[in-house]
């Protein structure tokens, strides 16, 4: 049996990574994988009544019962704020951004941006369901309230990024720009362990995630790379499998594994696409690309966007390097062909 090393343990032992580091980002870190481990509580529960159900509806003794998704937003924003390294969060759930106005977090040095449940359609099912993070050193001066600055930095910015996949095991991936590690809960201590070290993405995978039955919306170039997937040459492994869950965590961590290409394209319907730059995009683009992967909208490379607003969306094409840069190919053949 190899020796465990726990989340906390391999947390403080990756600080000699950063020699100046105040040990701030390890404790808010930490915190991470304490607030993951209630909500995995939570998720664990979900097919029972009081928790299911529509927010602001009443359970039986007359309580208003909560979406999970509140409940995970309200748990990670309380460790937050309780914390003492963070200054403000914003979060898929928010309108806008909160800026936290105890003294403590006034000092705090980072902000966290979150999707504190995602693919919450998949709950009522028992389907595999994540969260997703994403962390910035403050640009506003230590001290002050957070500012919407804060929040709208280019996704290269990310002093850390990762999420938790809450499926057949709990895991949470994280990187802090020094490769990408998994850990999984070992229910039995109730800590997470270092159970997929220093993960990479296949160059080539043989698995396309996308929501086909949007297909017909989609841009030519997005059509004909589908119709490449299924094409029947040996050679190149094709046809490929297609798998979509409909959770980007559960089917960004499979493809992160086994190799593979997620695409949520722009579509008629929904121009810039579905998924939200600042809460699923930059921080999966961050892993992937710490992991040899490529994250692009389709034009150019994810973490180079500046965001213009909080919830702002954008297509979205993440994983193997050589299946993203082939799907790049149809897209640019087809920009030249409608030129
Ligand atoms: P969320 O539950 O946080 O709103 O995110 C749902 C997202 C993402 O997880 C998933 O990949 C995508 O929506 C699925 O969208 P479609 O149902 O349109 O395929
Ligand atoms: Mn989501
Ligand atoms: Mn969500």
């Amino acid at each position: 049996m190899r020796k465990i090393i726990t989340l906390s343990e391999y947390i403080i032992d990756r600080q000699a990574d950063f020699p100046y580091a105040s040990g701030d980002l390890s404790r808010l870190l930490s915190d991470i994988g304490i607030a993951a481990k209630i909500v995995n509580k939570q998720v664990n529960k979900a097919g029972l009544g009081d928790i299911l159900g529509a927010h602001g509806t009443e359970n039986i003794q007359g309580e208003t019962q909560q979406k999970l998704d509140v409940i995970a937003d309200e748990v990670f924003i309380n460790s937050f704020k309780n914390g003492g390294q963070v200054c403000g969060i914003a979060s898929e759930e928010n309108d806008g951004y909160l800026a936290f106005e105890k003294d403590l977090c006034k000092k705090g040095k980072y902000v966290v941006l979150f999707d504190p449940l995602d693919g919450s359609s998949n709950i009522d099912v028992n389907v595999s369901i994540g969260t997703i993070f994403s962390i910035y050193r403050r640009t506003s001066s230590i001290g002050d309230l957070a500012n919407v600055n804060d929040f709208l930095q280019v996704g290269y910015e990310q002093a850390a990024a990762g999420y938790v996949v809450y499926g057949s095991s709990t895991m949470l991936v994280y990187s802090t720009g020094h490769g990408v590690n998994g850990f999984t809960l070992e229910p039995s201590i109730g800590e997470f362990c270092l159970s997929h070290p220093n993960m990479q993405i296949p160059e080539d995978g043989k698995i396309y995630s996308i929501n086909e039955g949007n297909l017909a919306m989609c841009e030519e170039g997005v059509k004909s790379y589908i119709d490449y997937c299924k094409e029947v040459d040996k050679q190149s492994n094709r046809p490929y499998s297609a798998r979509y869950i409909g959770s980007l965590v559960a089917d960004f961590h499979r493809n992160l594994i086994k190799g593979g290409i997620y695409i949520y394209p722009a579509t008629s319907s929904a121009p810039n696409g579905k998924l939200r730059l600042l809460y699923e995009c930059n921080p999966l683009a961050f892993l992937a690309e710490q992991a040899g992967g490529v994250a692009t909208d389709g034009k150019q490379r994810i973490l180079d966007i500046k965001p213009t607003e909080l919830h702002q969306r954008v297509p979205y094409y993440v994983g193997s390097k050589n299946m993203v840069e082939k799907a790049m190919e149809y897209l640019a053949e087809q920009e030249a062909v409608t030129k």
